[in-house]
């Protein structure tokens, strides 16, 4: 399938279309031809098997805001593929480029199908012309939509793990940013149980909401969108997320955008610093992933080049907290503690960094041998009754992680041209992580950008920004059929 600009050669495929589609109505091959050729109008074409199967036009004079979608068609047979969207989604694209700040349409009062394909791009019906359509004697509703994707609001929804978040953005603004995490919850087990975590997010949703739309100062029904993790993460953490967003959507009318939870770290960069410089490596550290990422385009371009084939950075911080008896989560206590230990006292493993590893395994992570390192050398001196040295163990298990993730992520920069890491995730809160990263990054001439750590955990904002940069280029909304993908692809940035 190919859309394309309709030319004066389509006059004949387009006819024998129009008199397929509009039985009784159809427009003249003198009509269609002058609107094919007027300079106010882009009519486009769906091509399948070399044959026009769709069309649709708009016309738009200069120097006036407004556009009209003149028609709109595509051929029975092809009817369910989507390509009456396509076809909108490239007139409104166009319409904002031609600077229309409205749009409008005529549709059949009995075509009910149509009307429904334009509600999903925001048209509401404003009048209505009697008996407009001969000689069917068929009103005529007339329907239409503002364009507002300059600044769209938009509500975002986060609960893949253990954080319920909701954020509020206007455009690249941010507005609100509300979270409610699970995590005291988790501590007595030593990690996130995805049972507790999804009862959590479910009694957490509604005062959460209250609080960021509070915060935001605005009502529901001033939100443009709504945009919801819908993976990766927890499947029964994830569903309470996307169900409160599908009710909310259905609830206001307004669209939903499905977006990925790891795009979603790189967008809260965008909150930061107002864009995200690209191209950019992104190394994203958490509790639930540890992902490096190369991104040339946030919206079409994010490639994964490698992630953790065991424990999760964060993960790993959690479960060597547990072997040297300090509490969940570990990150901060070990970080806290490692600052009085030398990071050289031992030499831990880094994993997936042997030159046999590296060749398969570039950019990928491995954390569960450096946590059995840590185990038996604890339990090798406690056997032998001599006593552990904490800070030391702290400092050089800090010291190893830090160290692969670092080193692995100057190279992506380097071995890709890029002079950029972006950092995201829990554990960019860790002390050492910063220092080292700052300090070869700065030797390497690589420009290194953290968000504020409000914005590197998980959280609603981020998912509310990558949504409101989906609706900016134009983006259709999600179909509401969409469901929790635990494993989604980090190429798929809106599902
Ligand atoms: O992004 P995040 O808040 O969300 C989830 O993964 O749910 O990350 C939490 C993770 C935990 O594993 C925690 O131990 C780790 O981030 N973390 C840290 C530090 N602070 C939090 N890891 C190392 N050093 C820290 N200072
Ligand atoms: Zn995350």
């Amino acid at each position: 399938m190919l859309i394309r600009e309709a030319t004066e050669k389509d006059l004949a495929g387009i006819m024998a279309l129009e008199h397929e589609c509009f039985i009784n109505d159809a427009w003249s091959e003198e009509v269609m031809h002058s609107e094919l050729v007027a300079s106010h109008t882009f009519y486009v074409v769906v091509i399948e098997e070399e044959k026009i199967v769709g069309y649709a036009g708009l016309s738009k004079l200069p120097g006036s805001n407004q556009a009209d979608i003149q028609t709109i068609a595509t051929q029975p047979s092809v009817r369910g593929r989507g390509y009456g969207r396509e076809l909108m989604n490239t007139l409104n694209s166009k319409a904002k480029e031609l600077g229309a700040t409205e749009i409008f349409l005529e549709v059949r009062a009995d075509n009910t199908v149509a009307q429904k394909l334009y509600k999903l791009f925001g048209f509401k019906r404003i009048g209505i012309r009697k008996n407009y359509y001969q000689p069917d004697n068929v009103d005529a509703f007339v329907m239409q939509t503002t364009i507002n994707s300059k600044e769209p609001i938009v509500l975002g929804i986060e609960s893949s793990c253990d954080e319920t978040g909701i954020g509020i953005v206007r455009g690249n603004q941010l507005l609100a940013n509300v979270i409610s995490s699970s995590m005291e919850q988790h501590a007595i087990f030593g990690g996130v149980v995805p049972e507790v975590a999804a009862r959590a997010h479910l009694e957490a949703l509604t005062p959460v909401l209250d609080e960021a739309l509070n915060k935001a100062n605005i009502a529901l029904d001033d939100i443009d969108a709504i945009a919801v993790t819908n993976g990766p993460g927890l499947a029964g953490a994830l569903m309470v997320g996307i169900s409160a967003a599908k009710a909310l959507s259905v609830a206001t009318g307004k669209p939903i955008y499905a977006v990925n939870h790891l795009v979603g770290h790189v967008a809260a960069d965008i909150l930061a610093n107002g864009e995200v410089a690209t191209p950019t490596i992104a190394l994203l550290v958490s509790g639930g992933h540890t992902s490096l990422l190369l991104v040339r385009d946030l919206l079409t371009d994010v490639q994964l080049l490698g992630e953790t084939i065991d424990d999760a950075a964060g993960e790993a911080f959690d479960k060597v907290a547990r072997v040297l008896g300090l509490p969940y989560p570990g990150g901060p206590q070990i970080d806290r503690v490692a600052k009085e230990g030398n990071p050289t006292a031992i030499r831990f493993p880094r994993g997936l960094s042997l030159p046999k590893d590296m060749a398969e395994h570039r950019y990928d992570f491995s954390f569960s041998g450096l946590k059995t390192a840590v185990a038996r050398h604890v339990e090798v001196l406690e056997d032998k009754g001599e006593e552990v040295n904490l800070p030391d163990v702290a400092a050089s298990f800090r010291e190893a992680v830090v160290d692969v993730l670092v080193t692995k992520a100057i190279n992506a920069c380097k071995e890709h041209d890029v002079p950029r890491l972006l950092l995201g995730g829990g554990v960019t809160a860790n002390a050492r992580l910063r220092e080292i990263a700052a300090k070869r990054c700065a030797e390497e001439g690589i420009e290194l950008r953290i968000p504020p750590f409000d914005l590197c955990t998980d959280n609603g904002a981020m998912i509310a920004v990558l949504g409101a940069q989906l609706i900016m280029s134009g983006a259709l909304p999600s179909k509401l059929d969409f469901g929790a993908n635990s494993t989604l692809q980090v190429t798929k940035v809106q599902s």
